[in-house]
């Protein structure tokens, strides 16, 4: 390496640095902020690609509530829509659960995640929060103590940083008091956990194609179709763009599948000829995904914190990821307020087994969901027994209140 390309090295500080510019970690830094706990936000992308990645767009009223007790729910109470009704078609018929009057008589909003991430970043930065885009964590360090450091790197390829021999832009190290992982599941944060820290993981075996149309929603409801040939799901976005599902073989290219093609399996599965063709259009992104789940344990490594999918993946098929990631994000932005601003650690040392109780909630009603939704992988007869069980399973929420009613609970709840 010539001496024009040593590495530069600089030192920032923060009180909490923040990993992450999703929903958690841009939750986490508007309540830090207008707390006025000093911290930063550091992500790897770029501002237009976080304002502009589609994920998923189901809040639940807890959410919401969260997000207006912060005075964060302006732009979804002016474009989300209240949502309150899923539509199943089975074999054995369909039939509409209004789950907005059961259980607890709550609804989902559906409301794009790029719009409540850019709300959040605007909300932020309108308040003076610091954030750093192009700024990727490498690791963790020192977390074990009162002063751990967040090693970075610039990723901006124009910037004139001096760049080493391998291309890598100057090391910031971000000195800190506590360093909130909102990272996801392969962010620096979960890289920097103490070897043989636990992570929980389950592989269910099922993947799906995942799907974007522009194409206006085919169902006034959200749709799961149970079917012989496999499931699929059909969720609203926006009055122009509905992401559907299909479930498919591990190992699936998505390009192998033309749109015409899609469509097709997506009318068979969806019984479109007992009640209407679904409205087609372009397919505008797919992409696999191996639906599994995990949770590390504990969620606090000293002055290291998880939060969102950096502490947990929910399996997708109930929608609860960032849904968890607002709720922890609150969990964790009171137990470090308690702590910087009044000494009061007995939050932050709750914070975990706080988080967890809601975190297996969620994993077991989305486990659930699984089993609901798909034919698992495996021998004839396991899957004749599941095959059997699950029709029963369908049977109870088409036809018993008191289940319905826990659908509804633990499908909206978090
Ligand atoms: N350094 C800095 N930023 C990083 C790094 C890194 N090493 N690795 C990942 N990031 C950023 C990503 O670019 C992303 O913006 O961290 C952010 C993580 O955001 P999400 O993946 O949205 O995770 P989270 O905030 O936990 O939200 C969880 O929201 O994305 C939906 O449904 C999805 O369940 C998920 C939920």
């Amino acid at each position: 390496m010539t001496q024009s390309q040593s590495t530069r090295t600089a030192r920032e500080k923060a009180d909490v640095v923040i990993l992450g510019a999703g929903p958690a970690g841009l939750t986490l830094a508007n309540l830090l902020h207008a707390r006025g706990i000093d911290c930063v936000v550091l992500e790897r992308a770029d501002r237009a690609h976080v304002e502009t990645r589609a994920r998923a767009g189901f809040l639940a009223a807890n959410t919401v509530r969260t997000l207006d007790r912060h005075g964060l729910a302006e732009g979804l109470h002016r474009r989300g829509q209240p949502h309150g009704t899923c539509e199943f078609r089975t074999e054995g018929g369909s039939f509409r659960l209004d789950y907005a009057r059961l259980g607890r008589g709550e609804a989902h909003t559906v409301y794009p995640q790029q719009d409540l991430v850019t709300d959040l970043l605007a909300h932020y930065l309108a308040a003076g929060g610091r954030i750093r885009f192009a700024t990727e964590a490498l690791a963790v360090h020192g977390a074990d103590g009162p002063r751990p450091t967040v090693a970075t790197r610039d990723t901006d390829t124009d910037t004139d940083t001096e760049r080493d021999g391998n291309g890598d832009g100057g090391t910031v190290h971000w000195q800190a008091r506590y360093v909130a992982g909102c990272d996801g599941r392969h962010g620096a944060a979960r890289r920097s956990l103490p070897p043989g820290t636990p992570r929980h993981h389950r592989d269910h075996g099922i993947s799906w194609l995942g799907l974007l149309a522009q194409a206006p929603p085919s169902l006034d409801a959200v749709g799961y179709a149970v079917h012989r040939r496999g499931f699929a799901g059909h969720m609203a976005r926006t009055p122009e763009v509905t992401r559907y599902y299909l479930q498919c073989d591990r190992g699936t290219d998505p390009g192998a599948w033309s749109d015409e093609r899609i469509w097709d399996e997506l009318d068979t599965r969806m019984r479109s000829a007992d009640h209407h063709p679904l409205h087609r259009g372009p397919i505008i992104q797919r992409t696999v995904i191996d639906l599994e789940s995990d949770v590390i344990e504990p969620l606090r490594h000293g002055s290291l914190l998880l939060a969102g999918d950096a502490a947990s993946l929910p399996a997708p098929a109930a929608a609860k990821g960032a849904n968890l990631a607002v709720l922890e994000a609150e969990l964790l932005a009171d137990a470090l307020t308690e702590t910087l601003a009044h000494g009061d650690t007995g939050p932050l040392d709750r914070y975990s087994h706080t988080c967890l109780t809601h975190i297996w909630r969620a994993q077991e009603f989305s486990h659930w969901m699984i089993q609901l939704l798909h034919t698992p992988p495996g021998p004839d007869g396991e899957s004749f027994f599941h095959e059997s069980m699950r029709r029963s399973r369908l049977d109870s929420l088409r036809t018993s209140r008191a289940f319905q009613d826990w659908f509804a609970e633990s499908y909206v709840g978090i």
